[in-house]
């Protein structure tokens, strides 16, 4: 039950939904392709923007907190399947996000401190690099071992999971910071 709950709510594509009902545009039509904040941004639309980062964090957080409350013991499950619901909804033919915001999301579920280090990890490499696929592999990195450090030896697998797939996810962005052509904040990718 909590994996389906937590696929249910992380199946909803927010980018695509409030690009697509705030003006027509098929955000996977521009930019990367992708259905989340950053691809969003390329909209021009700075608070569509925050909106789907925001809700693509906060329907993380709500499968894990549901489950906490209403299916005690499936928390791990509802993590992974928002996570996992995010990144390959059915409703598109399982081509989802990238992850990076939801799995922020499904961290400060399930131990605040991993949520903590891992925005601080996104947010830092976002500052210095001003490159959002960096940042959020950098992050994605950042919570296994936060998990390890403050042990929840429990998560470990899943989180080590978790972030070999949005490597995976983002491998197009890999070759282009490897390539030195993966745009900056602010800047148009073709
Ligand atoms: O969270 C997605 C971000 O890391 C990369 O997005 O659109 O530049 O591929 P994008």
């Amino acid at each position: 039950m909590g994996l389906l709950l937590g696929y249910a709510l992380g199946a909803i594509p927010f980018g695509l939904l409030l690009t697509r009902f705030s003006g027509g545009v098929d955000i996977r039509t521009i930019g990367s392709g992708n259905i989340g904040a950053t691809n969003v941004l390329r909209t021009g639309r700075k608070g569509l923007a925050a909106l789907t980062l925001l809700l693509d964090l906060l329907k993380g957080l709500c499968a894990v907190l549901l489950a906490t409350k209403y299916l005690p013991g499936g928390e791990i499950l509802a993590a992974a399947g928002a996570f996992f619901g995010h990144l390959f909804p059915v409703w598109l033919q399982f081509k989802g996000g990238k992850g990076v915001a939801t799995y922020a999301g499904i961290l400060f579920g399930l131990f605040w401190q991993g949520g903590l280090v891992y925005a601080v990890a996104w947010i830092g490499a976002l500052l210095i690099s001003r490159i959002s696929s960096l940042s959020g592999l950098v992050a994605a990195l950042s919570a296994p071992i936060a998990a390890a450090i403050f042990g929840h030896y429990e998560l470990v697998a899943l989180l080590s999971a978790c972030t070999l797939i949005v490597f995976w996810k983002h491998r197009s962005n890999i070759k282009n910071l490897l390539d030195g052509t993966e745009p900056r904040i602010g800047k148009s990718k073709s």
